[in-house]
């Protein structure tokens, strides 16, 4: 039993000062997901982000034209004084850092140009995007998007389409890649890419999700852009298939949560097969918050977190003394 890996504490699920360093370990220092170019096709319309507090504004500054245009897509931070980097793969989609300190996108994303590149992602055009705030930590999207145990009792109709039979999860440099049916190379694939993003094709279309951390680590933003190629009937058809999925999950993470916060879970064992994208992921960011604590600690910066007392596996708080 103790070579199998535990689950992140519900604390880390929690507390604010978890957040705090969180942006700075992991948030700062990873390549965000975007979108396809697709997205980024409305010359008139800048497509505005906020990932970890920081605001990202992506136009395309290119002449209007019929033709999908990539060029003319440019990324940048509202806040002048924040410098930031973008990079565009070959089959068309576009990534972000929030700041200078990260790896290059090669070497963070190793190999996920040699696996995006068997798709072209200039095909379907953007129809949709919506949003909205879940009572849930941004890592408790992820723990549910990175497995599929419970698919068979959550998702009834996603299961009739795609049995749990085989799915499975490859992980490779912060990214994931599940595969639902072998057999299908464009139908039942899923990305994860570390720490928020998703790309999701599968039902006809195309769609993605962040999972958006907040200043309370109990408050996520989802944001979802949809694409597809069909006529308004068949979008809407598709629609509401992913959206009945997306909406059983948002119930699932909303109890889980709930459950943490009143202390009911503490800490639990990763299923090492079926489970094994959510110890991979959980694994990065334990291993991103440890390094940056140390290397705080160190520096002695700042001050109030190096006196912080280790955290308590639980989240409840402490009943306050009434004088
Ligand atoms: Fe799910």
């Amino acid at each position: 039993m103790s070579s199998l890996t535990r689950t992140l504490p519900a604390s880390w699920f929690c507390n604010p000062a978890m957040y705090q360093l969180e942006r700075r370990a992991v948030f700062f220092k990873s390549w965000h997901f975007l979108g396809p170019v697709t997205r980024f096709q409305d010359r008139s319309s800048p497509v505005v982000y906020e990932i970890a507090q920081v605001i990202l504004i992506v136009e395309n500054l290119s002449e209007a034209s019929e033709d999908i245009n990539t060029d003319g897509i440019v990324v940048r931070s509202k806040d002048n004084s924040v410098s930031i980097r973008s990079h565009i793969t070959p089959s068309g989609l576009v990534f972000a850092t929030l700041s200078l300190d990260t790896p290059p996108f090669s070497e963070f994303f190793k190999g996920l140009e040699e696996l995006t590149n068997k798709v072209d992602f200039t095909k379907l055009p953007h129809r949709r995007s919506i949003s909205y705030e879940g009572r849930f930590n941004w890592k408790t999207m992820i723990d549910g998007f990175q497995e599929c145990l419970h698919c068979q009792y959550t998702h009834p109709t996603f299961s009739k389409f795609y049995p749990p039979t085989f799915y499975s999860v490859q992980n490779h440099s912060n990214f994931s890649e599940h595969v639902v049916d072998p057999t299908k190379d464009s139908d039942g694939l899923f990305l994860y890419f570390y720490p928020i993003c998703t790309l999701n094709v599968y039902g006809g279309g195309m769609s993605s999700f962040r999972s958006l951390p907040s200043t309370n680590p109990g408050v996520t933003r989802m944001e979802f852009d949809y694409y597809h190629s069909g006529t308004e009937e068949e979008f809407e058809e598709y629609f509401k298939f992913v959206r009945q999925v997306a909406m059983e999950d948002f119930e699932l993470c909303e109890v889980a949560q709930a459950n943490m916060e009143r202390g009911i879970y503490g800490q639990g064992i990763l299923n090492p097969e079926k489970e094994r994208g959510v110890a991979f992921y959980q694994q990065q960011v334990r291993k991103a918050v440890r390094a940056q604590f140390e290397k705080e600690k160190a520096l002695r910066l700042p001050e109030g977190l190096a006196k912080t007392k280790p955290l308590s596996h639980r989240c409840y708080k402490q009943p306050q003394l009434v004088a």
